[in-house]
């Protein structure tokens, strides 16, 4: 039985990035945009785009595996994995099954969350609560995403700003000695009366695929970009402090923000507003673009391996979708 108060750690970090790499420039040969749009108006440089044969689980299944590895963990010891990802492998099966069998994980309970690009707070509250309730022991969280394969490559507005990728986590419960590490808490949102400022119309129950819905471009990624950026800034923003409170904590107090990576002028809005310098932030959407559900634990990964988070470290992860969604997560690094 696992105390309620026991400290839900993180073992082990992993992520997976696909090999081709898609420049500003490779995409000013396709639409009418350039470089330098790209850059100031988002800070994105380049994103990667998987292979025709990798779907959503395949990218999951690298990190997943990494994430294993690192942790020292056999794939039997998981007894839970839960996917965050808008563009699973299909419909259904959850690609959360799908990534359990190709890992070899005998028993496990597997489901996939939507929650767009806040998925990663989302799955990383639920596998922490399910473990201090007692329910399971290990978890395999992942955020994936092959967001080219929603992408309309005609549509300058939102081809240049997403990429493909998939990072994860392996959670536990922590022994006594680490008491005060881990994942200290999350604050979740959502409001659904804003579900058309981001969305892909197509492909559901709504609207099923027909030769008129592909004619019409309804089965790919639909943004109202400019509403949605200030509304970034203003949830994610109040998500933080609202999560800093409630564990008697100050914005400086943070020793590394991993944001959601969608664009640099939001990361920049924000930690202004949380008055801290930017340097405090970890930023690598410059090389694989805004990755929705993917981006945190991409960074996350990235930062943990680069020695950017060390333990004792205390990290904060706002993170913004569509659904709307948003929230935050805190974790004292151990
Ligand atoms: O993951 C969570 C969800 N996503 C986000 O958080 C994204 C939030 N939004 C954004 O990051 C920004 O709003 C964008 C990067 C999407 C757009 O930047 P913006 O500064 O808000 O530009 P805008 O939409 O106001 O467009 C400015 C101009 C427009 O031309 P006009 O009307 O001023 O003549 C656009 O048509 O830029 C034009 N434009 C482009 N030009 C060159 C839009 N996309 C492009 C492009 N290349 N790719």
């Amino acid at each position: 039985m696992i105390p309620a108060s026991a400290p839900i750690v993180v073992r082990g970090t992993g992520s997976y990035a696909p090999e081709k790499v898609l420049t500003n420039g490779d995409l000013s040969r396709l639409v009418d945009t350039s470089d330098e749009w790209i850059l100031t108006r988002t800070g994105i440089r380049e994103r990667r785009i998987a292979a025709d044969h990798e779907a959503a689980s395949d990218l999951a299944v690298r990190a997943g595996a990494a994430a294993l590895a690192a942790a020292n963990l056999p794939p039997d010891k998981v007894d839970l994995v839960i996917v965050a990802t808008i563009t699973p492998d299909m419909p259904f099966p959850s690609t959360a099954c799908l990534v359990q069998h190709k890992l070899g994980i005998p028993r496990a309970v597997c489901f996939d969350v939507e929650a767009a690009c806040s998925g990663f707070i989302y799955v990383l509250d639920l596998a922490a609560n399910l473990i201090r309730a007692g329910r399971f022991h290990t978890a395999l969280v992942i955020g994936t995403e092959k967001l080219s394969s929603i992408l309309d490559w005609t549509d300058r507005t939102t081809c240049v700003l997403f990429g493909d990728g998939a990072g994860a986590v392996v959670l536990g419960a922590g022994s006594p000695a680490e008491a005060g590490f881990g994942i200290l808490g999350s604050h979740l949102g959502s409001d659904g009366a804003q579900a058309d400022l981001l969305h892909m119309p197509g492909g559901g129950s709504r609207l099923p695929a027909t030769p008129e819905s592909l004619g019409d471009r309804m089965h790919f990624l639909k943004m109202k970009g400019r509403e949605v950026f200030k509304i970034a800034v203003r949830v994610m923003e109040q998500s933080a402090l609202d999560l800093l409170a409630a564990h008697n904590l100050e914005p400086h107090q943070v020793d590394c923000v991993i944001p959601h990576q969608a664009n640099l002028r939001i990361i920049e809005l924000l930690a202004s507003r949380l008055d801290l310098p930017l340097e405090k932030f970890f930023i690598n959407l410059d090389r694989y673009g805004n990755t929705s559900a993917a981006s945190i634990p991409l960074a996350l990964d990235e930062a943990v391996r680069g020695g950017r988070v060390r333990p004792g470290d205390l990290v904060l992860m706002p993170a913004f979708g569509a659904g709307l969604t948003w929230g935050a997560s805190l974790i004292r690094w151990s």
